[in-house]
């Protein structure tokens, strides 16, 4: 008998799950994606439509109880992360997360080791580990390329809320104003903090930080008002990582530049590369390559077998890099066996940075890692 397919409720039919999960879903044929749940009814009714998806529902407990579905997708406002995917754990599902699963990398944590031990596999979004540029460097790192690795760079920046009229979103203010609020750390600097772990090989053992409100007041999304909003729109931080190497993460959202604006650098006694992952001219991104007799960077093609079927560097980066994601988690959970990249532990390793930079902020110091769990 042919295995069935694997089957998929997802949590949220907003921008994101219409541009990036639901159409990485559906391009593989060993899934089906069987609900759609939004707490606005109307949406997911319409966005089930548009994806003829055959179920819609506002009710996500309902949803995740369900025997008949295997993978929880959670694309929903980060402070609903937890919550939901506690109860996805929970109901024994397989969980895809845009993260951060939790601000406190203790319970993102908890949450991967009652995963584990249920056999589940999980997956944060960490979108820009499987950009084909991304994978290729890894590849060649892998084979030996940079050699001994001394520095990484990494940055996160793009103009998308330079302009304060652009809204964002109550969800990612928090309560209290009178501290400066982590946004674009969180927000913008976990996927590149967690290319810099994997790409060197290590993790981050200390790290020195500073952040920046730029632009003082925004409109939110539902009001017509320019809000005061003391949150980190700018930052920069310096680390160490346990096995020798340095390095900079630099984030932010009004910095001038196309999206996303992902560039990682590493750079070893051997050869460097520069992966610059900002679409231009159409094309979603670049890999560039030094060595030491060769020192001018030289562009490479990326390799055929890093494109997901039918995909192209003239594709939109949102559906082109996701694609390879859900594949990588499909291929995850039907193969069986241990492989779970980018999974929850790693969300958890990612998010520490994230505290100790913010306490390295607040405390104006180097913080060690690992925390204190
Ligand atoms: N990994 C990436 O590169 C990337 C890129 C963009 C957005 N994101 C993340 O994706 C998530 C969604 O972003 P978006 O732009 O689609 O936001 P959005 O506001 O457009 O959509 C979120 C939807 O979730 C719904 N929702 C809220 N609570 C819910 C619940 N409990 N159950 C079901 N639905 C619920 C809302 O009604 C809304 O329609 C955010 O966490 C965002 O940070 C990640």
């Amino acid at each position: 008998m042919a295995q069935s397919k694997l089957r998929v409720g997802v949590l949220g039919a907003g921008r994101w799950a219409n541009m990036a999960h639901i159409p990485g879903w559906q391009r593989d044929p060993r899934v089906e994606v069987v609900a759609l749940c939004d707490v606005e009814k109307d949406l997911a009714r319409d966005v089930a439509g548009k994806f003829n998806i055959p179920e819609s529902t506002d009710d996500w407990q309902a949803l995740i109880s369900r025997p008949d579905i295997d993978v929880i997708d959670i694309v929903t406002p980060s402070n609903t992360h937890h919550e939901l995917a506690v109860a996805a754990v929970g109901a024994g599902k397989h969980v895809l997360s845009e993260k951060p699963v939790a601000h406190d990398f203790r319970e993102t944590l908890r949450l991967a080791g009652e995963a584990k031990s249920k056999g589940l596999k999980t997956k944060l979004g960490f979108t820009f580990r499987y950009t084909p540029g991304v994978q290729f460097a890894k590849s060649l790192i892998d084979e030996g390329f940079v050699g001994r690795p001394f520095i990484f760079n990494g940055y996160e920046q793009n103009s998308q809320w330079l302009d304060p009229q652009t809204p964002l979103r109550r969800s990612q203010m928090r309560e209290d104003q009178s501290l400066l609020q982590v946004v674009s750390l969180e927000g913008y600097g976990a996927p590149i903090i967690d290319i810099g772990r994997w790409w060197v090989g290590a993790e981050y053992s200390s790290v020195v930080g500073t952040m920046r409100n730029f632009i003082p007041e925004r409109k939110v999304w539902g009001s017509d008002q320019l809000t005061p909003m003391n949150i980190d729109d700018g930052d920069v931080f310096v680390a160490e990582f346990g096995n020798g190497v340095i390095g900079s993460i630099q984030t932010s959202f009004v910095t001038i530049g196309n999206f996303p604006g992902v560039e990682a650098r590493i750079f070893g006694d051997k050869g460097a590369i520069i992966c610059r992952m900002v679409e231009e001219f159409g094309v979603a991104e670049t890999i560039k390559v030094a060595t030491p007799d060769s020192v001018e960077f030289k562009e490479m093609e990326i390799p055929r077998r890093f494109y997901p079927e039918g995909g192209h560097s003239n594709e939109s980066w949102r559906s082109l890099f996701y694609a390879n994601l859900i594949k990588d988690f499909i291929d995850e959970i039907v193969e069986g066996g241990e492989k779970n990249q980018g999974n929850f532990a790693d969300g958890a390793a990612v998010q520490a940075v994230i505290n100790a930079v913010e306490l390295s902020v607040r405390e104006r110091r180097w913080v060690d890692l690992p925390l204190e769990r």
